[in-house]
């Protein structure tokens, strides 16, 4: 078949600060899924675009190319309305794993297509899978039916959603693009738009531990995000919060999971329990629920038997011991003070490494390997007081996660703890 532009001329468009027309988006992304355009040129593409960026209307399109890429789903025959929330990625961040049930127990639809872990931040699927039998893909018509049911399912995306995204995501990943703001926000945005949820809750991190470490980059990629959903009909917001510190007492698969249970079960984490309510809340009002308190829903056990119905349906034993790794090491205070910081990056780091997360998307992830923080800022600490656990099923990992994790945990004066709101901006009507 004749094609319609010559990628090379798509490419240098870009390289030289023009506009890319609509044809031309629209070829691009259309070719590239056919395997026209090659995976070098559309790295340099990828590239052109880091550099020199995308105004609306570009992102707007390109977004669009990308769903029309593949499947839109179709929710229209459900009787609550949908909603679902994307978070851009943190340690320790298991917000999705009390928020969808506890959404679904407050009267809406939660379809959460999730993903894995990849480099420092781990993925809900993986810390799902700890649980023995729990199963992450279904067939279209499976999820249909769990969320029917149960009023909430998590799941992985099928391939039929944004096959470009897919190609794209992988390729950015390996060329350094992936931090490319229309690109985010694109990749983010089709996925959600193609999954056919009527409204969207962005939690978009910002600090040493998120893809965004500035606020301002992270208002960008905000705004641009809500402005692609709005475009597309679906409401949306998005809710800017600090990733400097992990969220919750733990990292990695299921000690996040056992940790999301104390939620459920109406404890937990300060932070864990204050995000989870700021977010429902946030959901509840976009899906026309907004008279219903979601902390009602946790004191009382209805968020945990969603919960316990929504493991069940993919396959889980929501009753079964959750797995515990081999070995642990203890990280202890050298003097004493006053914890002043725990920082997100060497603890993501260090679970990673302790096998929680991988370094190659092929490899298998340790269900019971991570971290555990014994302490929190402000705390008193006495030389050897235990600061942080490393689980491992593999012994020879600690050394190269004690490296990051011990100084993971600043000690000083009690003047120096500075304690920072958890919720930074919210953008959207
Ligand atoms: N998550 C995505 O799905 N895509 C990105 O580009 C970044 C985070």
């Amino acid at each position: 078949m004749s094609e319609a532009f010559a990628t090379v001329d798509v490419i240098s468009a870009k390289r030289d600060r023009n506009e890319l027309s609509n044809a031309q988006i629209d070829w691009v992304v259309d070719a590239y899924t056919r395997g026209v355009v090659a995976e070098e040129q559309m790295s340099a593409l990828a590239m052109a675009i880091l550099l020199n960026g995308m105004n609306r209307r570009e992102i707007s399109r390109w977004t669009d190319a990308m769903i029309r890429s593949g499947e839109r789903l179709d929710f229209s025959r459900l009787t609550r309305p949908t909603v679902d929330k994307h978070s851009t990625g943190g340690v320790g961040d298991k917000i999705t794993l009390p928020l969808a049930p506890l959404v679904a127990a407050c009267g809406a639809a939660v379809p959460q297509l999730s993903g894995r872990g990849l480099g420092h931040t781990g993925g809900t699927l993986d810390k799902l899978e700890s649980i023995p039998g729990w199963r992450a893909a279904l067939s279209n018509e499976e999820m249909f039916k769990v969320l029917a049911d149960v009023g909430a399912v998590i799941c992985a995306a099928g391939s039929g959603l944004a096959p470009a995204d897919r190609r794209l995501y992988a390729l950015r990943d390996v060329t350094a693009t992936v931090e490319a703001i229309p690109l985010i926000a694109s990749s983010i945005m089709s996925k959600k738009i193609a999954e056919g949820t009527g409204a969207l809750v962005l939690d978009v991190k910002v600090g040493s531990g998120a893809f965004m470490k500035d606020l301002d980059k992270a208002r960008e990629l905000a705004t641009t995000m809500v402005a692609l959903g709005v475009d597309a009909g679906v409401r949306t917001r998005a809710v800017l919060t600090a990733m400097d510190q992990p969220l919750g007492r733990t990292a990695g698969n299921a000690l996040e999971v056992r940790e999301s249970l104390e939620v459920l079960a109406g404890g937990g984490p300060a932070d864990v329990v204050e995000l989870t309510l700021v977010l429902a809340r946030e959901m509840l009002e976009l899906a026309g629920l907004s008279g219903i308190d979601p902390a009602d829903a946790l004191a009382d056990g209805r968020a945990m038997d969603v919960w316990r119905r929504m493991i069940a349906a993919q396959g889980g034993d929501p009753d079964a011991t959750l797995p515990v790794a081999r070995h642990n090491e203890v990280v202890r205070a050298e003097h004493a003070g006053v914890v002043t910081n725990v920082a997100a990056m060497p603890i993501g780091v260090a679970a990673w490494r302790l096998g929680a997360g991988r370094a190659r998307k092929e490899e298998a992830v340790s269900a019971g390997a991570g971290v555990e923080i014994l302490v929190g800022v402000g705390d008193v600490v006495q030389p050897g007081d235990p600061l942080l656990r490393l689980h491992a099923d593999d012994e020879t990992r600690f050394e190269s996660a004690l490296q990051e994790a011990i100084g993971a945990v600043s000690i000083g004066h009690a003047s120096q703890v500075v304690v920072g709101p958890l919720v930074l901006d919210r953008i959207g009507s």
